[in-house]
């Protein structure tokens, strides 16, 4: 089996399409290698039979813009293929490749994302327009691409309302999800403790950047940045209490703007309660995530966070009630009267599962990297987040859970 798992980096070229192969035929694949290489775009991987789930993951998760895969071999396999590929990363221009023409064939194709339907034998006019067209599509998703990135921001109604579980697990998801550089501030400055649940010790954090404002550039904050395996970058709390005049508006603004223009995706953990500087958080904010627990106490302080939000120009903005650790069957509380107290419909229940949490803290593997019910509802955030449909409930043999 001529199969290559590890793709290669996109070409140093900007202008070279990467495309991966997929389909158990070597001579088909050899063929289509022929005509596409024709048509100035790099092969960068191959795979000589339809992916397991890991590999699945590996391929969404790489820089490629092109997948082809030849659906001859198993159709419904392939077309299974097809949908999980484009659910799991819209970036990719998917193309079927059969020597079947039957337009029933065409229509399951499309219904499953893929944006060309190439025929076996492969004409060289048809492959150069779909060639073309990949490739403006790529120019327009690197335009987007640009554009500054969103500031999600997580607060807590209380201390322990699961402020730093889910805003982690949230930035990992995200990071699946979207297949884009997700940072991870920890604004819970002098109490944050982010570094510790996912098991990093950085060497600088956000308190460097605080006490040298005048430092404060893109070069300058990279430094101080620790990549967890994951791949999301973190910016940690001290480990110690830092003079409070340091945490005002304008540093953290001028932080937040640059790490905005640096990662398309910031998540924010502010924590139980962010001072005086939580006015310029709240107003860069893309989204808020209010996160708060079915208790009296809890409650109370989220229904006079949100009523703050809702009577300034933040209200604007999303704000979005998580209530974690919900049991229905033991809350004091029910979900209706939650709804009445807070004036805000309730879009995310995170349930309580205390073993995975606490097994997850132990062994240091995240929530977000486990088929646990925390991980689905975060899963679903995070898909919401970055512009994907909702993963069905029913389980999928390509699904990630
Ligand atoms: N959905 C959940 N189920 C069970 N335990 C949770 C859940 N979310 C958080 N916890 C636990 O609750 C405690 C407080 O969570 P944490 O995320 O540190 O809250 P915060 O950052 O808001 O103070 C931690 O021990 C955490 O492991
Ligand atoms: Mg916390």
């Amino acid at each position: 089996m001529n199969s290559t798992y590890d793709y290669q980096q996109r070409p140093m070229t900007k202008s070279v399409l990467s495309v991966v192969l997929i389909g158990p035929d070597e001579e088909r694949r050899r063929v289509l290698g022929v005509a596409f290489r024709q048509q100035q775009v790099a092969i960068t991987g191959e795979l000589g039979a339809y992916p397991n789930f890991n590999h699945l993951a590996k391929l969404t998760e790489s820089d490629c813009d092109v997948v082809v895969v030849d659906l001859d071999r198993d159709p419904e396999v392939a077309l299974d293929l097809v949908e999980n590929i484009c659910s799991r990363n819209s970036l990719i221009t998917v193309m079927a490749y059969s020597s079947d023409r039957d337009p029933e064939l065409l229509v399951k194709c499309m219904r499953a994302g893929a944006r060309e339907f190439l025929s076996e034998p492969i004409s060289s006019t048809v492959l150069a327009e779909a060639v073309i067209r990949a490739s403006a599509r790529r120019l327009e998703l690197d335009r987007q691409k640009k554009v500054s990135g969103k500031i999600l921001v997580f607060w807590g109604a209380k201390g322990g309302s699961g402020v730093t579980t889910l805003a982690s697990n949230f930035a990992i998801a995200l990071k699946r999800e979207s297949s884009r550089e997700v940072s991870l501030v920890d604004l819970n400055i002098q109490l944050g403790d982010l570094g510790v649940v996912l098991g990093l010790t950085p060497s600088f954090t956000i308190a460097d950047a605080l006490r040298n404002p005048e430092r404060l550039d893109q070069d300058f904050v990279s430094t101080l940045l620790v990549e967890h395996s994951t791949g999301v970058s973190l910016l940690a709390a001290p480990d110690h209490c830092i003079p409070a005049p340091l945490v005002h508006n304008g540093n953290l603004g001028k932080l937040l703007y640059i790490l905005r223009d640096q990662f398309p995706y910031v998540v924010v953990d502010a924590g139980p309660s962010l001072g005086g500087s939580r006015e310029v958080v709240f107003e860069m904010a893309d989204a808020i995530y209010l996160v708060t627990q079915a208790e009296i106490s809890s409650l109370r302080n989220a229904q006079r966070l949100a009523s703050h939000l809702q009577e300034t120009a933040i209200g604007e903005r999303r704000v979005e009630v998580v209530l974690n650790r919900y049991d229905p069957r033991n809350s004091e509380i029910d979900e209706a009267r939650i709804t009445k107290v807070l004036d805000l419909p309730l879009k995310w229940k995170v349930p309580n599962d205390y073993l995975n949490v606490r097994r997850s803290l132990d062994t240091g593997v995240p929530l977000a990297l486990q088929n646990t019910p925390v991980a689905r509802t975060v899963y679903q955030m995070a898909r919401e987040a970055c512009g994907k449909p909702a993963l069905p409930v029913k389980k999928s043999k390509w699904g990630l859970f």
